[in-house]
């Protein structure tokens, strides 16, 4: 059964499958969703490599993917780390590259997992659930400047600063360790509005879990580290659910699109960049109101696509 419902499946996919052969890589396999779509629409000769950084869903997309088992490798690990896991799987080039960011609603249903506060869990958070800091060790551990940061600059919070007091004071008491317990005291200090359309902990929650799974840095790595594996023509198309995720995808392949960037005022280019990437979403793809419908997590959803260039 498909729990995981993929989001613009046939929106990202049309530009993923016009490779004859050759590697497509899915950096963010989760449930499997998009790379069985490929599989299914595919030329055989196309093979996908599933990374992902959390255990069970490996596992489960591999059990989904057993019927596909010939043109599927997996990789565990961060695509923050793409280059590497390319190389260990003695890829060198590849047709195609597919982000889907965030979390699973698999991820976001098991309550132990931590990054819902529609449960209670630990404060935990990490994808990845065999190292790192956890959500907990954020909040114990972060200056009360670093965590205003955090809340402000990945919440995109206003009310960063009270929050923080509020968790200070509630640490004073008794260590802070579960979801609701977090929730409880954000939705205590900023009574949801009758107007409001998502939860007050809602901002705070994303912020921490982009913190602890560093996402946006891996984001910015993983966009980076991967050109120089595209192939001729090879496209690479990213979906992001938030505004942060979008504008490094819409600024990347902005930057990607130019050759010089030095100053107008320098008169002789000496820089050197070249165009690496022509972007073919000029805007970005949205969801059709039908999706909204069937899967309301698809709703702040957006697909960038771009494809790489040689010159
Ligand atoms: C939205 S889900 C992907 C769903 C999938 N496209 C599908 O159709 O079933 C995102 C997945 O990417 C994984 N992920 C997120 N950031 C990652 C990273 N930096 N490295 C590896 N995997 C990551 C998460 O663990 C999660 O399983």
């Amino acid at each position: 059964m498909e729990y995981h419902q993929s989001v613009l499946k046939e929106e990202a996919l049309r530009y993923l499958i016009s490779a004859r052969e050759g590697w497509v890589v899915d950096a963010t396999l989760g449930d499997g969703g998009h790379t069985q779509y490929i599989l299914e629409n595919s030329n055989p000769d196309v093979k996908v490599l599933g990374i992902d950084q959390d255990p069970y869903a490996l596992k489960r997309a591999q059990e989904r993917l057993e019927p596909y088992r010939d043109r599927v490798a997996y990789a565990r690990g961060n695509f923050g780390e793409i280059a590497k896991l390319l190389r260990q799987n003695g890829i060198d080039k590849i047709q195609g590259l597919i982000l889907d960011l965030g979390v699973s609603s698999r991820q976001l249903d098991v309550p132990e997992r931590g990054f819902s506060f529609r449960f209670d869990g630990p404060l935990d958070m990490r994808m990845n659930p065999e190292c790192g800091l956890t959500a907990k060790d954020i909040l114990e551990n972060s200056s009360d400047k670093e965590l205003q940061d955090i809340i402000r600059d990945y919440g995109e919070e206003k009310n960063y600063k009270r929050i923080v007091r509020e968790i200070r004071k509630a640490q004073s008491k008794n260590p802070l360790t579960s979801t609701l317990q977090l929730a409880n005291l954000i939705s205590a200090v900023m009574p949801a509005s009758r107007h409001a359309r998502i939860h007050p902990a809602t901002r705070t929650f994303q912020a921490l879990r982009i913190a602890v799974n560093n996402e946006l840095q891996n984001l910015k790595i993983a966009l980076r580290d991967s050109l120089e594996f595209l192939d001729a023509a090879a496209r690479v198309a990213v979906i992001s659910f938030h505004s942060l995720e979008d504008r490094i995808v819409k600024n990347f392949f902005r930057e990607e699109e130019c050759d010089c960037i030095c100053p107008p005022k320098i008169p002789v280019c000496v820089c050197n960049k070249k165009q690496t990437l022509r972007v073919l979403t000029r805007r970005p793809i949205r969801p059709s109101q039908e999706e909204i419908d069937r899967n309301s997590r698809s709703a702040s959803s957006k697909l960038r696509v771009a494809e790489r260039v040689y010159v």
